[in-house]
């Protein structure tokens, strides 16, 4: 008798651990007559998991019958032989799914916590302190591998409860997720760009007020799509946007604000956002390094990203949460969201999801452009765009990191507290970081300046910190005036404007580095993080350390 995957057996005569007349599901059927089959009990084992049972009904079979409903259990494997057995029922598809979807989940358990669990020992000196990684569990490999198993591959179900999920957690209307922040910093700014908006279109040669001291692609979609940076200085010690030059930085050019909350630490959005409104300016928030952080805004508290009229996030492994690479863009107006998604997916008007049809019911009877009357909507293209979506194993690994963003955030804020209640003693020859006035920061690294009146230079204390293995970062671009991507505009001196000398943000390019706070560190690494700061400092000042 030739037995299939979900076929419920009876097995007639014990052998190998089965009683007899005891029901079991066929998993495979191996060599030999063989069969690996799972046991299906009366009731649920006391020993089950999420990803080991399967409980089964009437309803849940065909081709025969159960007596009562049951649980299939997965840690209850054994064989048997295909002579001893005969068929009740088998199960139809979905729970045969179900069942097959557990089996591999089980087995990525087992792989998780045997071959990629295996904790290294922390050995001072000798292993690294990196600045940040990625931090996963089963419950992120599990995703990975059951979204793999639809083989949808673009952006699908765990994509759409992505969106949802992240756009409850914070309070925004449509949360857009695309292949990495960059892309969602193009597709904000792009989205501005759109003719769709009328008399607040950003056009090319319109203003867009940002500052130097970050990462790049905060500001290349402004110089690609051709209009110009306003670059305005920052303040230390919070390395945001220095507000009180705001006034001196708007023409009649200006069309928006565009800035990160630099390494978590949220700019002032009191200020920034009363004057993009007193001015009718688009804010643009690259909410990159800071999901999670919260600002008290007029009393109220609410997260950065969600305050201007777009946010972004970058899901790249070091942020606060992980798809190895990954990006999301939301806002609360729904004619961005749309254009957003326009841009995003080829330019086109049509708003359909991967693989669906006619969501619009107008899909054959509208006339735009040119076209002929009832051209098929799904190729109609109101934009120049691009395909910047994400794959749906991108987005199921998201759905897992999501549930534990409180978690990161809180063991970050905790991190970054013992790391400045180390260092405080220190303040003689750094400046320490401060978190804006009204802001309650998900921080994404620990900045320190080296002061003027220091004996040691920020290469100095970079090159012992790395020679000692503790990993160090620079606040991203430093200038980004000064690197050769710019070189072309510098020498003909087109194509941005700076308000002043930009001082503290060359400050932050010769003086500034960042060390690390994300959850993967541990007291052990923090403290040799202290001490080898400490032993420099002491050493270069001559005095004695603590
Ligand atoms: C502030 C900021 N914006 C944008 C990005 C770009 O994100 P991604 O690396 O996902 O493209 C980064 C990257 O770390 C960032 O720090």
């Amino acid at each position: 008798m030739i037995y299939k995957t979900g076929d419920i057996l009876a097995v007639n005569t014990d052998t190998s651990g089965t009683q007899a007349g005891k029901l079991v599901v066929l998993i495979e059927s191996l060599c030999d007559d063989e069969l690996l089959v799972a046991i299906l009990a009366d009731e649920v084992d006391d020993h089950k998991t999420e990803t080991s049972s399967v409980p089964i009904s009437q309803d849940d079979v065909e081709e025969g019958s159960l007596n009562a409903a049951g649980t299939v259990n997965l840690h209850k494997l054994t064989t048997t032989t295909a002579k001893l057995c005969k068929r009740v029922a088998t199960l139809k598809h979905p729970k045969k799914d179900e069942l097959l979807r557990k089996f591999v989940a089980m087995s990525t358990e087992v792989y998780y916590r045997n071959i990629l669990n295996e904790e290294d020992t922390f050995v001072p000196c000798k292993s690294s302190v990196p600045y940040g990684g990625r931090i996963y569990n089963e419950k992120e490999l599990v995703n990975l591998v059951d979204s793999s198993l639809d083989f949808w591959l673009t952006a699908g179900r765990y994509a759409e409860k992505f969106e949802n999920d992240f756009s409850e957690i914070f309070g925004v209307k449509y949360c857009s997720l695309t292949n990495s922040g960059s892309s969602a910093n193009l597709l904000a700014f792009m989205a501005l760009t759109s003719p769709k908006l009328a008399d607040r279109q950003i056009k090319k040669g319109d203003e867009v007020i940002t500052v130097a001291a970050g990462f790049p692609t905060t500001i290349t979609p402004i110089v690609q799509y051709g209009a110009v940076p306003v670059f305005v200085d920052v303040t230390l010690p919070t390395y945001n946007i220095d507000c009180s030059q705001l006034d001196s930085a708007i023409s009649p050019l200006t069309r928006a604000v565009m800035l990160a909350h630099t390494l978590g630490n949220p700019f002032d959005l009191q200020k920034v956002k009363n004057f993009c409104d007193k001015n009718n300016l688009w804010l643009i928030e690259d909410n990159c390094d800071a999901l999670g952080s919260r600002y008290r805004l007029d009393g109220r508290w609410e997260y950065t990203g969600t305050v201007g009229d777009i946010g972004t996030s970058s899901f790249y492994p070091p942020h606060h949460i992980t798809m190895g690479e990954g990006g999301a863009v939301y806002t609360d107006n729904t004619e961005l969201k749309r254009i957003v998604d326009s841009f995003r997916d080829w330019g086109r008007d049509c708003w359909c999801p991967p693989g669906k049809d006619n969501t619009c019911q107008k899909r054959f009877s509208r006339q735009m452009g040119e076209l002929p009357k009832g051209y098929d909507h799904k190729y109609i293209y109101s934009h120049f765009g691009y395909n910047l979506k994400i794959t749906d194993m991108q987005a199921a690994i998201g759905c897992a990191q999501l549930k534990k963003l409180q978690n990161f955030i809180e063991l970050r804020k905790e991190n970054w507290k013992y790391l400045n209640d180390g260092l405080k003693e220190l303040e003689d020859v750094f400046i320490l970081p401060r978190a804006t006035d009204n802001s309650d920061p998900s921080w994404f690294g620990f900045l320190l300046t080296v002061r003027d009146t220091s004996p040691f230079t920020r290469d100095e204390i970079v090159r012992h910190l790395e020679d000692h293995g503790v990993q160090t970062r620079m606040l991203f671009a430093g200038n980004l005036t000064k690197h050769p991507c710019f070189d072309e505009m510098r020498e003909n001196n087109e194509g941005y404007r700076t308000i002043g000398k930009l001082q503290n943000t060359d400050r932050i390019m010769n003086q500034t580095f960042w060390l690390g706070v994300y959850p993967g560190m541990t007291k052990i690494m923090l403290d040799h993080v202290i001490r080898q700061i400490k032993d420099f400092v002491h050493q270069t000042t001559g005095s004695k350390g603590s």
